[in-house]
This record gives structure tokens, sequence and C-alpha cells, in this order.
């Protein structure tokens, strides 16, 4: 068993407060394309095109047509995978006790995980432009696109935009769990948006331990990580879980 899976179980055992962190790459098994790398989806689209809020307020029918819909498509379908129901499972052994997700497609939910701070919202509502309405993405017809509230407000999903705000709430209780924690656990990021990005820092300086799952490394592998395990995030926390002695 590597070193870096068995300082990992270590430091979980050891600690009072883990928190977890994660990104898209930990849905990659889920049949949901990441943002950035292989297959991503910043690779045939322009975020600043597709995924900043101008964007949308001007053409709001462009970017439902060009990524909202398929994101629909791939969300309506996509179940939590191993690396979910790992956290889960370390949750369950009183090993973690709360996740901050980057992610919209709300996998840690239906993999039970129960407190999970959704940094970037989360795509299973959409909220109206004009009244704030809020409605189940599930019962949104994209006959007509954009999709329209009742009041005939444009309908967008319930996520951050680039060029928005972070949600107030997701903001303050992920800085406070940042600071707070003993351990972080870092999986599936790519680590390159901010706010997000910092949080990995805010835990380091408050002298937690940083251990990062990424098959590939990131700016947080060398001098923040702690303990860096270059593996797909399911059997990280599978082979974790293995080597814990509880
Ligand atoms: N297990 C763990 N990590 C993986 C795996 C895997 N099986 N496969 C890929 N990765 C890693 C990649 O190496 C990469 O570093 O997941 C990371 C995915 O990076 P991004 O696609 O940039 O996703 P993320 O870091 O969540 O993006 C942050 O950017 O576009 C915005 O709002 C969007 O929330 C998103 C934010």
């Amino acid at each position: 068993m590597p070193d870096s899976i068995k300082k990992a179980a270590k430091i979980i055992e050891k600690s009072r407060k883990v928190v977890a962190l994660t990104g898209a790459g930990i849905s990659i098994a889920s049949g949901i394309p990441p943002f950035r790398g292989k297959g991503g989806i910043w690779e045939r689209f322009d975020p600043m095109e597709v995924a900043h809020i101008q964007s949308f307020v001007q053409n709001p029918k462009k970017v439902w047509d060009l990524l909202i819909r398929e994101m629909k498509d791939i969300l309506d379908r996509a179940l939590p995978n191993s690396a979910h129901l790992g956290l889960y499972e370390l949750e369950k052994l009183g090993r973690l006790e709360a996740i901050i997700t980057q992610n919209v497609d709300g996998l840690h939910q239906k993999a039970n995980s129960s407190l999970v701070i959704e940094f970037h919202g989360n795509f299973a509502w959409q909220r109206c432009m004009d009244c704030g309405e809020m409605l189940p993405t599930a019962q949104v017809s994209l006959e007509i696109l954009p999709p329209l509230c009742q009041c005939g407000g444009v309908l967008r999903p319930d996520c951050v935009f680039f060029g928005e705000a972070i949600p107030s709430d997701a903001l303050e209780k992920s800085n406070v769990l940042a600071a707070t924690c003993d351990c972080m656990i870092v999986a599936g990021t790519s680590a390159l948006v901010y706010p997000a990005a910092s949080l990995p820092g805010i835990a380091k300086a408050a002298g937690a331990a940083i251990i990062e799952i990424n098959p590939e490394p990131t700016h947080l592998s060398l001098g923040v990580a702690d303990v860096s395990i270059q593996e797909d995030a399911g059997m990280a926390l599978k082979k974790i879980i293995g080597q814990m002695g509880l």
C-alpha cells in the first residue's frame, strides 16, 4: 500500500475535524465531464461566452442551447459514484464533518452526505430572473428556449455564473470550516477558480493537514498539500478507509 495512502489514513484517524473540498473530477465517473483537462467542457466552449452572467443576460437562448440543455440531459441521468460514496462512508465512520463542493450536480446529497455546502449553487433548481420564483429543473420544459417563468421572466439555473458572487451563506460557512478544520481532503479539483481555490490555503494557514486526491498535480501539490495522492478519488478513498483501523 503506497505510503501516501497510509499517511492520509493516519492523518484522518487522528484529526478531530475533517472537511472535504470537491470538484468536477470526482463526478467524471458519474458521466459528468470536467471543465478542464481531457474531455473538459472548456475545451469545447469559451467559459466567458457560455458561463458568464453577462453572456447569459445578453443571449440566454444561446447559453441554454449550447451549455445548459446538455448539462440538464447529463445531470438528469447521473448517479453518485465510489468517490461520493467514499466520502459518505467517512461521514458514517465519524471521520468527516462537512463537504464543500464546487459541483452543481447534487451527487453528494444523492449519496446521503448530510452536510454539503454548494459553493457554486445547484443545477436542480431554476430561478426566474424577474420574479425570483424557484422551479425544479426536472419540471422545466425545454420546448422553448430560454424557458420562461409563468410571469414571463427568463429562467436560469440556480448556479453561480462567472462574474457573480458566491452565495454569502455558502461563502461564510466554507471560510469558517476551512479556518477551523484540522484536516482538509481536496478531491477532484484543479484549484484554479477563486474563491473556492483559496480554501485549502486558509485551512493550511490555520494549521490543518491538506490531503490532495487528484491524478494530476495542481499548484497545491507542492507546498500546500501534506499528502498528494495521484489516483482516482473513488479508488483512493476506498484504500484510505481500508487502511483505517477503525
Ligand atoms: N479523481 C480525482 N480527480 C480527478 C479525476 C478522478 N478520477 N479525474 C480528473 N480529476 C481532476 C483533474 O486532474 C482536474 O484537476 O479533477 C480536476 C477537475 O478540474 P476542473 O475541471 O477544473 O474542475 P473544478 O476544479 O471543479 O473547476 C472549478 O471551475 O468552471 C468552473 O464553476 C466551474 O466549479 C467549476 C470550477
